[in-house]
C-alpha cells in the first residue's frame, strides 16, 4: 500500500492492495474511485473489500454502471436494512429508491442537498450509508463536495476535544423545513413546478429533531468524528442560543475547511457510496438548463453514540 498522507500528518488516504477490487484515492482528505467492480454482480469476496474501503475513504465511486433499481436495492441491502428519507417518496414499485431529479426547466434557489450536512440527522437513527445512482448528469456543475469529519476531530487541540466531549448537539430540520417551505410558495407563485423538492412528510418531528453526541463512535472502525453541520446542528443540549451558536459555527466551519474536502465530478452512470457517519456533504445547483437524474437509496442507521 502506498500512504497518502494528508498534510496535518492526520489521515492517510492511500488505497490498500485489495484483491478482488482497485481503490485509487481521490484526494489527501478523503474519497477514492473503485474500479474492477459491476455493482449489478458483486461477489461476496468483493462486498467484503468495498465495505472496508468505504469505511477506510469515507466516500467511495464507481464510474460507468449500469443499474436496475433492483439491482440499486441489492446493494444496498448488503449493507444492510432500508434507512429512512425524510423528504422524498420513492420510485413506483421501489419505495426505498428516491429520485433525486432537477429537471432541465426547472429554476430554483434551492435544490436537494444544498448547504453542508450529514443526511437527515434529525432523525433517531439517521442513515448510515447513502447510496446514489447518477443516471443523467448535466455536462458541468452539479457537483458533490464531501468532508472528512474524522480528520476534522483529530485536528482540534486536544483541549477543545476535552470540552465538547460530553456535549450533546440539536439536529433539527428546523432551517430546511423554513427555506423549503418559502421556495415551495415561491415555484407555485410563478409555475405551480417543484421538481422533486415536495415536502409531504411529518414536519413537525423534523423540527422537533433529536440530541445526539457532538463526537460520535463510529460502530465498526470505532474512529470519532465531529457531528455538527451547517445544516441541522441548531444547538447544544443545557445552553442558550446565544452560548452555543459561535461553538456550533466554528466546529461546522472546521469541518468543511478546504483541505479537509474532496469534489466528486459526476459522469453519466456513476454510483457513489458515502459513510454519513463519518462525512459531511455538499450539493451544487449550478447547472440551470440542464436535467440532473439521479436515484438514492439509505442504508439504516444506529442511534449516534
Ligand atoms: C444527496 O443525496 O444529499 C444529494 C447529493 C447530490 O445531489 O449530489
Amino acid at each position: 500500500m502506498k500512504s497518502i498522507t494528508h498534510p496535518t500528518g492526520l489521515f492517510d488516504n492511500g488505497a490498500k492492495d485489495y484483491k478482488h477490487i482497485t481503490a485509487i484515492p481521490l484526494a489527501a482528505a478523503m474519497g477514492a474511485e473503485i474500479q474492477g467492480v459491476d455493482l449489478s454482480n458483486v461477489s461476496d469476496y468483493a462486498f467484503a473489500e468495498i465495505e472496508a474501503a468505504l469505511y477506510r475513504h469515507k466516500l467511495i465511486f464507481f464510474r460507468e454502471q449500469d443499474i436496475s433499481f433492483t439491482d440499486h436495492e441489492n446493494i444496498t441491502l448488503r449493507f444492510g436494512d432500508f434507512g429512512t428519507d425524510a423528504y422524498t417518496k420513492g420510485v413506483e414499485g421501489h419505495k426505498n429508491i428516491q429520485p433525486v431529479i432537477k429537471e432541465a426547466t426547472v429554476e430554483t434557489k434551492m435544490v436537494f442537498g444544498s448547504g453542508w450536512h450529514t443526511d437527515s440527522a434529525f432523525l433517531d437513527c439517521p442513515p448510515a450509508i447513502a447510496i446514489n445512482y447518477g443516471k443523467d448528469m448535466p455536462p458541468y456543475g452539479g457537483d458533490t463536495l464531501f468532508a472528512n469529519s474524522v480528520l476534522a476531530y483529530n485536528s482540534l487541540s486536544p483541549a477543545m476535544k476535552e470540552m465538547i466531549a460530553p456535549l450533546k448537539v440539536w439536529m433539527s430540520a428546523k432551517h430546511v423545513v423554513s427555506s423549503m417551505q418559502a421556495e415551495k410558495q415561491s415555484q407555485q407563485r410563478k409555475s405551480g413546478e417543484l421538481g422533486s423538492l415536495e415536502l409531504d412528510v411529518d414536519t413537525q418531528k423534523m423540527i422537533e429533531g433529536s440530541y445526539h453526541p457532538l463526537v460520535r463512535t463510529h460502530p465498526v472502525s470505532g474512529e470519532k468524528s465531529l457531528y455538527v453541520d451547517k445544516t441541522y446542528a441548531c444547538g447544544i443540549e443545557g445552553m442558550t442560543e446565544e452560548e452555543s451558536r459561535p461553538l456550533l459555527d466554528f466546529l461546522a466551519g472546521f469541518v468543511t475547511q478546504e483541505s479537509f474536502v474532496c469534489r466528486l465530478k459526476w459522469y453519466n452512470n456513476t454510483v457513489i457510496m458515502w459513510d454519513n457517519r463519518i462525512c459531511l456533504h455538499q450539493a451544487f445547483n449550478d447547472y440551470d438548463g440542464y436535467r440532473r437524474e439521479m436515484y438514492r437509496a439509505v442504508v439504516m442507521g444506529e442511534k449516534p453514540e
